[in-house]
């Protein structure tokens, strides 16, 4: 795997599930040889928290320096396209800045959201792939305009750690949501969970139908109450719509997630999630929540992630 944008890079997605939960058992006792002297650069075109933590403490469990920018606040404005003539607001041209760091860093992870006005260069991923284009070390999603591939592996081994039947019925559910909502997150579980042991529902309003690309042969269904019945596990998010591109129109059912309707499935989100609006605080404080153990599979996404791309690169 030469860099990790999309789960679609990933060769064989099962057997990175098995792999990092193996990496997660070992914790502490991980061999360095490979990556102690290496070097990781996370640029920040966006705030996180959980991002930014787990991967800085992946890299200490690998023995490696972390080198973190909030390069949307403290970097130089970054030209994408070719053949500009740079005399306005873009000081520095990618094809510079991604081989300058790639001086710096082994590893370089770059967070960068889509515009949701832009469709053409979300689609495209402008940001991460150009970067993968200049660099000349591996690029590592922190999530980018269209996945949030790291976030979708972890969520897999949290599947993985948590059902009790060998084909669990997955169901991935919209939800209400204040503000205007990349699909990266959905669209990395979608595709994560199409290539494992599972049966996926996803259910949105039709208004917020994901990219056709994305959800394929999936079984859609616009009644959450339908998608929830049998439900193992319900992964929630917010989105906005995809077509028309990146708008919020109005919802008459309530997709809001309570306890009465999951029942026994178990509830995961990747977090931050805004309660009461998206679940209640029945839900996220019952026993039924996985959402910090997501959180805790982050740490082990990004490791076992960090040490694919050096080993591919050596
Ligand atoms: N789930 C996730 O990526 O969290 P952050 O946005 O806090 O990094």
């Amino acid at each position: 795997m030469k860099h990790f944008i999309s789960i679609k890079d990933l060769a064989d997605p099962k057997k990175a599930v098995q792999t990092a939960l193996a990496l997660k058992k070992q914790g502490s006792n991980l061999d360095h040889s490979m990556t102690a002297d290496k070097v990781l650069c996370l640029l920040f075109f966006n705030n996180s928290l959980r991002t930014r933590l787990s991967t800085e403490r992946a890299a200490m469990y690998l023995g490696m320096k972390v080198m973190v920018m909030q390069i949307s606040d403290t970097g130089w404005a970054l030209e994408f396209e070719d053949g500009v003539i740079m005399n306005a607001d873009k000081a520095e041209h990618v094809k510079e800045a991604a081989a300058v760091v790639s001086q710096y860093a082994d590893v370089i992870g770059i967070r960068a959201f889509p515009t949701l006005t832009d469709k053409e260069a979300d689609l495209e991923e402008r940001v991460l792939r150009a970067f993968a284009r200049y660099a000349t070390v591996p690029v590592l999603s922190l999530e980018g305009a269209t996945e949030h591939p790291l976030q979708a592996l972890a969520d897999a081994m949290t599947i993985e750690e948590h059902r009790t039947v060998s084909r669990p019925k997955v169901v991935l559910s919209w939800a209400p949501h204040v503000r205007t909502l990349p699909h990266a997150v959905a669209n990395s579980f979608v595709l994560m969970m199409q290539r494992q042991e599972v049966d996926l529902v996803l259910t949105y309003p039709k208004e917020y139908a994901l990219d056709p690309e994305v959800v394929g042969n999936s079984k859609v269904t616009h009644q959450q109450e339908e998608a929830f019945e049998g439900a193992d596990f319900v992964y929630v998010k917010n989105w906005s719509s995809f077509e028309p591109y990146g708008q919020t129109p109005k919802v008459i059912d309530d997709f809001t997630i309570t306890a009465a309707k999951l029942q026994a499935a178990k509830f995961m989100h990747c977090l931050p999630i805004r309660r009461n609006v998206v679940a209640e605080d029945a839900v996220l404080d019952g026993s039924n929540s996985l959402v910090i153990q997501q959180a805790n599979n982050r740490t082990y996404s990004a490791l076992w992630a960090i040490r694919e791309l050096l080993t591919a690169a050596k």
